[in-house]
């Protein structure tokens, strides 16, 4: 049984994703998380990031590993690395390429082959598991998004603005929703979940309670 999540950034995706599998006791991919090693494995070996066939190679022979909430890049930790403004800054342009994506999801189907999933990202539900047996899009006031966003950096001690947080989150958004492939849309079988007043706690409730009344 896979359980397919997508929404915006700062919907509480993540968290909710993370902790749903736990409760149902099955396994979960961030796929956010494969673009982001790929993205860092780019600037790493510094390629022009306009130059779609060398990404696409890079994401063909991708040597990653991800367990739960860590992500081994050529079987170094980079769960961290991973998650800071820079590489914010350039996934949007890597992520719109079809033959990249096209490798990435390949990827995340085979991970996702070891038994049942909670997969969260932007296409989930729409092109990388359309036969997920459950289905839901997460979505929050944008400015509720960027203060989680926020929180989430500085609680790692980076020295980040709020004010280029939010105008990042925005950006990207409109990145992932306008992009030509696989753009960030509802599908129309999704349960829409409005987490703006709500826990992740009860957030995960809620989709427990959809999951439970076969949505
Ligand atoms: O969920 P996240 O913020 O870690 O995702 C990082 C970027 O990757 C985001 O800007 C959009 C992109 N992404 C995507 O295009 N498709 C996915 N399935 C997951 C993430």
């Amino acid at each position: 049984m896979n359980i397919g999540i997508d929404g915006p950034a700062g919907s509480g995706k993540t968290t909710a994703a993370r902790l749903l599998a736990k409760k149902l006791g099955i396994f979960y991919l961030d796929t956010g998380a494969t673009y982001r090693a790929l993205t860092l494995k780019a600037l790493n070996e510094k390629i022009d990031l306009f130059d779609t066939t060398a990404l696409e190679n890079i994401a063909k022979n991708l040597d990653l590993r991800i367990d739960g909430n860590e992500v081994y890049l050529e079987g170094q930790d980079v769960s961290n690395q991973i998650r800071v403004p820079l590489i914010d800054k350039n996934i949007s342009v890597i992520v719109s390429y079809p033959q990249v994506r096209k490798a990435m999801v390949r990827l995340q189907r085979k991970i996702t082959e070891q038994g049942d999933f909670v997969i969260e990202g932007r296409d989930i539900t729409t092109v990388a598991f359309p036969d997920a047996e459950h289905k839901f899009y997460l979505d929050a006031d944008p400015k509720i998004r960027a203060q989680r966003r926020f929180k989430e950096l500085t609680g790692k001690g980076l020295d980040v603005n709020f004010s280029d947080i939010e105008k990042d989150l925005i950006r990207r958004d409109q990145a992932d929703k306008n992009r030509k492939v696989s753009p960030l849309k509802i599908s129309d079988d999704a349960i829409v979940v409005d987490t703006t007043g709500l826990s992740i706690e009860q957030t995960v409730d809620e989709i427990i309670k959809c999951i439970n009344s076969g949505k």
